[in-house]
């Protein structure tokens, strides 16, 4: 993590993009989960990183406010004298024991930061986002008459709705059709500024047989919040693994060979204002792209199943789409990732297509070759100037990829796979490793 000359120019040029972003959209967030508390050091490091990478501004998620530790995020993005941003999104689920936000607590989300330095301000107002909050009882239990009079008593009591800019996830609004969104969207009219779809397309929910993701349901948010004078925000998200819930009985959905690229290009064609990579740090439901910066992720095995590469792949993504779109960026330099589950679909009773593999991305700038090999399994791929996958069936033993550029390797020892075949059954976290992930 070295701030070498590079990463200064980066962070230079990443603070010149979000001072033109703010009148021209196109910002990248990540959702952050606040979970306990780390040295302020633990916070400067992943704010260094995410920006390295193009990102933005972290979503600070809870559903207990969490103040001390909110109060050291804000404190180390602005000791940093960082262009590095931070906006609320409060958790309105309720735990099983009863844990719920109050409306002084979001109230207070608001209020502790709205002149902060490194408060996300759009269009002049106080960004803020919400999970949940759209189900009428859960504010008839805060004696409101129901969820838009509830957000109505949580701005007055912040300083008003005109300072804020607002745009929750409210999973009412699923973007099945466009009259989906536009229900929610008149019901909730006059409090949101916008819509934020949490796991609409970023995680296809699917039984067998495996479908790609699709953007409908952006598009149908997109043409929904424009008429409506709204901005919508998009997510993207690696591959997802929920050990505690399912899509239906199977506990091994929202996998997605491939999903990562997939979901960056729809984003990058469609050009949402808004883009909220989901998470970065949740590690009980797989879907984090950061490094295990401290012990938090121990229970979930994180270590063994990194997730770097996502992020150090995503760079490329985040910046042709802040680029506007248009034709792909050519690489500067080459660089190779390798993904995969270390164990069979079947074995946790789903049968998905193209799963089974072990898949290598090579990002190249010009004409290259991938060889991988998966234990007895290998295959070859001519990789040309941009992004190629190449994949494998996997098969137990040694997993390892390499580029070449006529005949001389391009990544001196390739990139090795550390995760054993069937070392842990029933996860299908995915395990990912690149060339610059060590770093
Ligand atoms: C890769 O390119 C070489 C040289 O052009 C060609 O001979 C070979 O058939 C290609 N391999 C594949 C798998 O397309
Ligand atoms: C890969 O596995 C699938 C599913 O078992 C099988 O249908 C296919 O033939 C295999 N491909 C190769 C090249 O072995
Ligand atoms: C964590 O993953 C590693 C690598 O797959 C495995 O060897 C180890 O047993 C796992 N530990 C737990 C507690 O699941």
């Amino acid at each position: 993590m070295a701030m070498g000359m590079g990463v200064v120019m980066m962070v230079a040029m990443a603070s010149m993009l979000v001072e033109s972003a703010q009148a021209q959209n196109g910002m990248v967030f990540a959702h952050y989960l606040i979970y306990q508390p780390v040295d302020i050091s633990i916070y400067k490091q992943e704010i260094q990183l995410a920006q390295s990478k193009g990102i933005e501004a972290f979503a600070l998620n809870t559903n207990v406010w969490r103040k001390n530790l909110a109060d050291q995020m804000y404190q180390a993005a602005q000791e940093l004298g960082s262009n590095f941003y931070l906006f609320f999104s409060a958790d309105c689920h309720t735990d099983t024991d009863g844990t719920q936000l109050s409306i002084s607590d979001i109230v207070a989300m608001i209020q502790t930061y709205s002149n902060h330095p490194n408060q996300l301000k759009y269009q002049g107002k106080q960004f803020f986002s919400a999970w949940l909050g759209d189900d009428d009882a859960w504010w008839q239990g805060k004696g409101q008459a129901d969820a838009p009079t509830g957000w109505q008593t949580v701005f007055s009591q912040a300083g008003g709705r005109d300072n804020i800019f607002f745009v929750p996830f409210f999973s009412s609004a699923d973007g099945s059709s466009v009259g989906n969104v536009d229900n929610v969207l008149n019901k909730f009219e006059s409090v949101v500024d916008g819509l934020y779809a949490w796991d609409t397309s970023a995680w296809p929910c699917y039984s067998s047989p495996y479908t790609n993701p699709t953007d409908s349901r952006d598009l149908n948010f997109m043409t929904s919040s424009s008429s409506h004078g709204k901005v919508y925000m998009a997510s993207v998200s690696p591959w997802f693994y929920n050990p505690y819930i399912g899509c239906s009985s199977v506990k091994c959905d929202y996998q997605g060979p491939n999903l990562w690229i997939q979901r960056w290009k729809q984003i990058i064609t469609d050009q949402p204002p808004l883009v909220e990579i989901v998470t970065w740090n949740d590690w009980v439901e797989s879907s984090y792209v950061s490094p295990q910066f401290s012990a938090s992720g121990a229970a979930y095995n994180v270590t063994s199943f990194p997730h770097r590469a996502f992020l150090e792949l995503g760079q490329h993504y985040i910046n042709w789409y802040k680029a506007g779109g248009g034709s792909e960026p050519t690489p500067n330099g080459d660089s190779l990732y390798m993904f995969y589950y270390t164990n069979p679909a079947a074995d946790g009773g789903c049968s998905i297509l193209n799963s089974d593999q072990v898949f290598v991305v090579a990002m190249v700038a010009s004409d290259a070759v991938i060889f991988v090999q998966s234990g007895s399994n290998s295959n070859t791929c001519n990789a040309s100037a941009g992004v190629t996958v190449c994949s494998v069936n996997f098969s137990a033993g040694s997993q390892v990829a390499t580029l070449t550029r006529n005949g001389v390797d391009v990544i001196p020892g390739g990139v090795t796979g550390a995760a054993a075949m069937g070392s842990t059954p029933n996860n299908y976290n995915v395990y990912s490793n690149c060339n610059n992930c060590q770093q």
